[in-house]
């Protein structure tokens, strides 16, 4: 089945891994990063804290803690800066890693929000095609439930 565009707040759903659109510390932000850290609670920070960082186009995974989900996979977009820096191979890298990540740890479903498509200034519509083109290329070669989670659909042609 193709990955499923779903409308809502990801922090809900009850799936093996939600991932994050964190930035390189992971030490928490706004936006969709502020809202796990929020509703997964202070556990979720010290665990993060532990981590060392990470770079933009890679991801790491820890647990969920109070979220509905198992584990929650911290990935790092780019900053949109116009397109000539190598943004969109970097927000493939994105979810591609996350995805590996998920396959490895055995998850059977993941939800991603749209990353750097917020405080990061991605096009949201190419970050959306982006989003859908990745999860479903990898789907090709493996089963998992997948989930786009959009939060707010103004001006996406879904
Ligand atoms: N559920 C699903 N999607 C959400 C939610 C939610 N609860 N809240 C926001 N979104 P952003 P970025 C959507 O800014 O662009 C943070 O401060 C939002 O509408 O969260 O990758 C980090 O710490 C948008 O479409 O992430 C970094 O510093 C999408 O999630 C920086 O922001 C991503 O927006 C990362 O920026």
């Amino acid at each position: 089945m193709p990955v499923e565009v779903v409308k809502g707040d990801i922090t809900k759903l009850s799936v093996d891994a939600v991932v994050n659109a964190a930035n390189s510390s992971l030490l928490g932000g706004g936006g969709v990063d502020g809202a796990i850290h929020c509703a997964a609670g202070p556990e979720l920070l010290a665990e993060c804290r532990t981590l060392g960082g990470c770079k933009t186009g890679e991801a790491k995974i820890t647990m969920g803690y109070n979220m509905p989900c198992k584990y929650i996979i911290h990935t790092v977009g780019p900053v949109w800066g116009g397109g000539s820096n190598g943004e969109e191979n970097l927000l493939r890298s994105c979810y591609k890693n996350s995805l590996e990540l998920a396959f490895t740890h055995d998850c059977e479903s993941v939800a991603f929000p749209l990353i750097s498509a917020g405080v990061y200034g991605y096009p949201k519509q190419d970050a959306f095609d982006i989003a859908k083109e990745e999860c479903n290329k990898f789907l090709e070669s493996h089963d998992m439930k997948l989930y786009i989670v959009v939060f707010d659909d103004r001006g996406l042609n879904l």
